[in-house]
């Protein structure tokens, strides 16, 4: 079950935080091999940060288990622990007052790095995530994207197997966000780290990820190589929004999804809207030609980008997909 090629195997993960109505992670099944970076992506609520806080062996699952190289989190925590490292969304991963050295070595001291090995160690990371010149200079006249980096660096110091990155690149400019997209990618291509990280947003996940797992909701939507992922999601991508006054009488409506089978109706004050997938010219000219002849006052029309929001929910009405 556990072969030495996988670093990380969680299975039917779940918790209900005490007095929650519902499971904030249900049966989150996953599993990492070394050099893989996979990327559980979903809207803020979704379960993202307590499903990795899980696998951290930080927030006790309610049910599940996980292995890291093969050790049980939960009965051989501290075997687990030394194979893994977190940066984790609102954590406190830095000390502010410090520079980037002693936050370096502080750490490292933590986490009973050997003093000799300690310095290489830190002059690597230093110059792996570019921070040279920042050395000596306090944590708190860092920007966003240092800091980020240089906690990811105090994450590294043992060398870990396991790599958890929660929104790694959340409130980073795009320069700082790409360079750190481009040092995580280095870290499991060259130096064969597992990295799961966490996002909410779907470029993210797919610039670095060889596979995605949607979660809406606690629930796996979907689990998929990021290549035919995208396949599936590129065709939902662009969407046409019509709103006509009124509500649509059924057997229109019927009319309307035998022309368009993935259409979807909403109505509020006293207008309804239609949502469709991207249709060429002459389909969409015959639907609002149909929506006229069946007496419907058309307000608007226009094409927009499905909101993630939205993909996530066809994604989890839609049962199958191919690819
Ligand atoms: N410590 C907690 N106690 C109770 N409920 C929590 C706690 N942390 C998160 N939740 C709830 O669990 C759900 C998932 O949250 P979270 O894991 O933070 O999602 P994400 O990281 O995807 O935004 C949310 O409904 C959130 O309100
Ligand atoms: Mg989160």
């Amino acid at each position: 079950m556990n072969d030495v090629r996988t670093v990380v195997e969680v299975k039917a993960l779940t918790k209900v935080y005490p007095g929650a109505a519902k499971a904030a992670v249900s049966a989150l099944n996953l599993t990492l091999h070394p050099g893989e970076i996979v990327a559980l992506l979903g809207p803020n609520g979704a379960g993202k940060t307590t499903a990795v806080k899980m696998i951290a062996g930080l927030v006790l699952p309610t049910a599940g288990s996980v292995h890291v190289m093969g050790h049980d989190m939960m009965r051989a925590h501290t075997a687990g622990v030394r194979h893994i490292g977190a940066v984790l969304e609102g954590a406190r991963n830095l000390y502010w007052r410090l520079s980037a050295e002693e936050n370096l070595r502080y750490f490292g001291a933590l986490r009973l790095t050997p003093r000799r090995q300690l310095a290489g160690r830190i002059d690597e990371l230093l110059s792996l995530f570019g921070l040279e010149a920042q050395r000596s200079q306090e944590v708190r006249h860092f920007s966003r994207g240092m800091q980020q980096k240089l906690a990811i660096a105090a994450a590294l110091l043992h060398d870990p197997d396991l790599l958890l990155l929660d929104e790694p690149t959340l409130g980073l400019d795009v320069k700082a966000a790409r360079q750190l997209e481009e040092t995580i990618a280095h870290l499991a291509r060259e130096q064969g780290k597992a990295i799961l990280l966490t996002t909410h947003m779907m470029d993210v996940a797919e610039k670095l990820a060889q596979r995605i797992t949607v979660i809406h909701q606690g629930q796996e939507v979907i689990s998929e190589e990021t290549q035919s992922l995208l396949r599936c999601y590129s065709a939902q991508r662009d969407l046409v929004e019509i709103h006509v006054a009124g509500t649509v009488p059924q057997a229109l409506w019927n009319q309307v999804q035998q022309m368009i089978p993935d259409a979807t109706i909403s109505g509020e004050n006293g207008m309804t809207q239609l949502l469709l997938p991207a249709l060429d010219q002459a389909l969409l000219l015959r639907l609002l030609q149909q929506l006229d002849a069946g007496g419907m006052a058309i307000q608007e029309v226009g094409r927009r980008r499905a909101r993630l929001e939205e993909i996530f929910l066809s994604l989890t009405e839609s049962e199958q997909m191919d690819g």
